[in-house]
């Protein structure tokens, strides 16, 4: 079913019901973004939950889930996620002919939400099917790529604060610039995320950590004074020292370029957790040494064991700390392979400690150089190329080393009708040579038909 079928069949009900149904928030910003999605919130300007349990009825729908003291209401119908709320009806005016009266109760809604860009209304009734209701000009901000709030700022962030992070996920995502006012109030309430659960928090700041180019969320977190709220470790990354002639690199800019190349390679969330946490603790190590430079001895070790605490108080899922701390304690490991020298037992270690995270793990190198320098990254590049043969190299000779023929020696007796002894080990081998020599591929059936074949010369 697609959208516009989905809408129809809301529209006709509200006619049937004379009510007015209005599609908003998310789904429409993104219907203007030629981003249809699948999650619809409506307003209904009326009763929500009894119109949703009308609607219900009619598609024949069984799983409603009501918020009544909420005027909410929420169903699903072939892989839409329907949502619906109520608004204040002037019930003795909808009959009006004046749609500014009839729309009074949809406006208060609008004025009430986050942004502009998520506060525009799309008719789905009869007389108003495809009109938008924009009292906020948001499809201009959306032309615009700005987020901006429908009430003054404060207002409307100090009415859910968690639209703070809120505004920084949008801003992310769809890269647009928050309004100057806006910015501006995000300093003065940052405070007030102290009465929002920290789960939502995180939910929030893990959703900016997913976007396509994190940075420049963890930029305006850092501007509007939200990172010293969430994770004042991360500020501690920031600056850059200078004695005699060595001066490092600045943690907290290198993290965010770590974290984009990251995001390039890959979506998962935990990966760009551990790029994010990779160099924790430099601040914590660093020493200066006389004539030699910076040093940070030990950082990937210590960074490992930073997180527990982190991961604790933002409450960030548990299944994903065992893992960052992982990659966090080997970030350093793969860079140390380079060398021709290294034997293959140092090799087997590193996969052995990576485990199933090897791989990964190599986009996080790959990911951590950083340097301005071109000459100096494709050398990097092509250590990291050795290194990942060197490994793939000695992941194979291992796996031959343990290699047997997919035939079992009790098989070949029995279709041999042969009993135990070296002959079986014969027919055994030449399976295996069959397969090493790519005469037939390392496969029960093909290795079964081969045995057939070969089994009068043996025999
Ligand atoms: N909303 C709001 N204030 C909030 C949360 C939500 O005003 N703190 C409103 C916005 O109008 C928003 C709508 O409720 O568009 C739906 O919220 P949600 O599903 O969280 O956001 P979407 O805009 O649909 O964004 P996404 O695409 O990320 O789901």
């Amino acid at each position: 079913m697609s959208e516009t079928e989905i809408l129809n069949k809301i529209g006709q009900v509200a006619d049937k019901l004379s009510v007015d149904v209005y599609a908003v928030g998310g789904f429409v910003r993104d219907m203007l973004m030629q981003k249809p999605g699948k999650d619809i919130d409506l307003v209904v300007v009326g009763d929500g939950p009894g119109f949703a349990k009308a609607l219900a009825k009619q598609l024949r729908i069984r799983n409603i889930v009501l918020f009544e003291r909420f005027q909410t209401a929420m169903l699903q119908y072939r892989g839409f996620q329907l949502e619906f709320v109520g608004a204040r009806s002037e019930n003795y005016l909808v009959h009006t002919r004046k749609p500014i009266v009839r729309e009074a109760g949809l406006q208060d809604d609008l004025s009430r939400r986050d942004f502009t860009i998520n506060a525009i209304a799309y008719g789905l009734n009869d007389h108003n099917k495809g009109q938008l209701i924009d009292p906020f000009d948001g499809r201009r901000d959306i032309e615009r790529k700005l987020i901006r709030t429908p009430l003054s700022p404060e207002i409307t962030f100090n009415e859910d604060p968690l639209r703070i992070l809120r505004a920084i996920r949008f801003a992310t995502r769809l890269q647009f610039t928050i309004a100057p006012d806006a910015m501006a109030a995000l300093a003065k309430v940052a405070h007030r995320l102290d009465i929002i659960s920290q789960e939502r928090i995180t939910d929030e700041f893990l959703r900016i950590l997913g976007t396509d180019k994190p940075s420049l969320g963890f930029e305006l977190m850092d501007q509007a004074g939200i990172l010293p709220v969430i994770l004042p470790e991360m500020c501690e990354l920031k600056g850059i020292e200078q004695r005699e002639q060595f001066h490092h690199k600045d943690v907290f800019n290198h993290t965010l370029k770590v974290v984009d190349n990251v995001a390039d390679m890959s979506d998962k969330l935990e990966l760009r957790l551990a790029a994010l946490f990779h160099d924790i603790a430099k601040p914590a190590t660093k020493r200066f040494v006389s004539g030699a430079g910076w040093t940070f001895h030990g950082h990937d070790e210590i960074g490992a064991r930073m997180l527990k605490p982190i991961f604790k108080r933002m409450r960030i899922p548990n299944k994903m700390l065992s893992y960052v701390e992982k990659l966090v304690r080997l970030h350093l490991r793969p860079i140390a392979l380079t060398s021709e020298e290294v034997t293959d037992s140092a090799v087997r270690r590193l996969l052995v400690q990576a485990g199933e995270e090897v791989d990964d793990l190599l986009i996080l190198c790959r990911a951590d150089i950083t340097s301005g320098n071109t000459a100096r990254v494709q050398q990097y590049l092509n250590n990291f190329d050795y290194v990942t043969k060197r490994m793939r190299d000695v992941e194979e000779k291992d796996r031959m080393r343990t290699f047997q023929s997919p035939v079992r020696g009790e098989e070949i007796m029995a279709v041999c009708g042969i009993s135990a002894g070296p002959q079986v080990g014969k027919i055994k081998k030449m399976i295996e040579e069959a397969i090493l020599d790519g005469t037939i591929p390392n496969e029960y059936d093909a290795a079964y038909a081969y045995l057939l074949k070969i089994k009068s010369e043996v025999v």
